[in-house]
């Protein structure tokens, strides 16, 4: 039998990228002619799975290719590639900007991954960065590792062109994939002993399987009703598209996670409309006060953008307040970085470097302040916790995740909870990140 060829796969990004690096190794494997392996040393191709979203996930990328000389140093044979939202925002220019890159694959083209990786070891360079109105990957079957939480994209690309945003270019339209195709995979994750699904996509609201006419709540309740043993949690939510029926979806099922992420970026309804998000301040806190009606025991986090382009003290004070008027339990933050190509880059970027520090470090002490004070009232309270393994910093210390998302740690020497398993712990301390505390019988 021919020796297959070890292919080191390294992800960056968004959960999305996570999920296609599975892709890619399902379509590797499958080929028979390509192995995945845990380690860079000793693999026959190193890919990079890139992210293109801020200007630093780049730069990390370039320090990466700088790093990886020395492998190529001690094998001569390597063939180092990048793949994702950086190879289709580059294409063709990567190969001018490293010389060690010799394989270039975009997103929609990780089905030719086996095609062009044999012809890299045959000497060629290769690149596939056509995006398509159509892949959706429903038919491979992803290379995942064992454990207890698995991903599905459901929808891939994004059709909403906010101004500062690359993902449209690099991941192109909309698309979904079949409701049969999804609730078949469900069904082999469940047979597997998988206990939690995250239906993924860049904005998952938008789902629509044409055959069946099923929306993105049906689904959740398709999926939440002949799985009633998974947890089933999902990312991202666009505000626009936040609508009554699928809080009420989430309302109907207790196996639906009361978690929900759902990116403001800015306070202002003058930044929002330059950053063409189709929504204003009241919009988005009407939607707020629809969840805390209808959802108990839930959390909420969200994405923040500081300094972006024309951003006044006012519009960033209007972001801090939407963050006391909210109260997120997490939050991802962020610098604006612009990017060739979107809409905002042709704005000036004039928010001084030291002013968007500043704003960001206001916005993520409120934000720390504001987390730790959540967290402080869930004390006395119980959860189910699905158990996820030890944690890192002790072996009798064990971590997990209540139905609302939240990281819970507890001692698991009298109760021996194995991966997977269900317990109750009552939370007594409480820090902006994490959960601790006892398990009852
Ligand atoms: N600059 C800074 N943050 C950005 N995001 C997307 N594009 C940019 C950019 N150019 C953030 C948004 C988005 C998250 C995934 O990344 O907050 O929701
Ligand atoms: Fe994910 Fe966006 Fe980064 Fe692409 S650019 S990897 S879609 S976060």
């Amino acid at each position: 039998m021919m020796n297959k060829k070890k292919v080191y796969i390294e992800t960056y990004g968004c959960q999305m990228n996570f999920y296609d690096t599975e892709i890619l190794g399902g379509v590797l494997t499958k080929s028979g002619k390509y192995e995945i392996t845990e380690e860079p040393e000793g693999s026959d191709f190193i890919l990079l799975n890139t992210c293109s979203v801020r200007e630093n996930a780049e730069t990390t990328i370039y320090n990466r290719l700088m790093h990886l000389k020395s492998y190529k140093k001690s094998n001569k044979n390597l063939i180092v590639g990048l793949a994702g939202c950086m190879a289709e925002r580059l294409r063709q220019e990567v190969f001018n900007k490293s010389d060690l890159v010799k394989v270039v694959i975009g997103p929609d083209e990780y089905r030719r991954a086996t095609e062009i990786l044999d012809n890299s070891l045959a000497g060629e360079v290769g690149i596939a960065v056509r995006l398509s109105r159509v892949e959706t990957y429903e038919d491979i079957e992803p290379l995942r590792t064992k454990g207890i939480s698995a991903w599905i994209a459901i929808m891939r690309g994004c059709n909403h062109f906010c101004t500062y945003c690359v993902v449209p270019y690099t991941r192109g339209r909309e698309r979904s994939r079949s409701l049969e195709s999804i609730i078949s995979e469900v069904q082999s994750l469940n047979d597997g002993g998988f206990k939690e699904v995250t239906l993924l996509g860049q904005n998952v609201n938008s789902y629509l399987d044409e055959e069946t006419r099923t929306d993105f709540p049906n689904l959740l309740r398709k999926v939440a009703e002949i799985f009633p043993d998974m947890r089933i949690r999902y990312v991202t939510s666009h505000p626009l598209d936040m609508s009554d029926d699928l809080i009420q979806a989430m309302s109907e099922f207790d196996n639906i996670c009361n978690y929900i992420h759902l990116p403001f970026q800015s306070g202002s309804d003058r930044i929002l409309n330059e950053m063409n998000r189709n929504y204003n301040r009241t919009h988005y806190l009407e939607r707020i006060c629809k969840i805390k009606e209808k959802l108990v025991d839930f959390a909420l986090s969200t994405d923040i953008i500081a300094g972006f382009p024309t951003e006044t003290e006012e519009d960033h004070q209007a972001t801090l307040s939407l963050m006391e008027e909210v109260g997120f339990d997490g939050a991802f933050m962020f610098k604006y970085s612009p990017r060739e190509g979107t809409k905002a880059f042709k704005m000036e970027d004039d928010i001084p470097e030291e002013i968007k520090i500043r704003r960001l470090n206001e916005i993520i002490d409120l934000q720390n302040k504001i987390a730790r004070q959540k967290n402080e009232k869930e004390i006395g309270k119980s959860y189910e916790v699905l158990t996820e393994g030890p944690s890192k910093k002790k072996k009798t210390e064990w971590m997990g995740r209540t139905l609302h998302n939240k990281v819970v740690i507890f001692d698991n020497t009298k109760r021996n909870a194995l991966v997977g398993d269900k317990v109750i712990v009552k939370i007594t301390r409480a820090n902006s990140a994490t959960l601790f505390g006892d398990v009852e019988d």
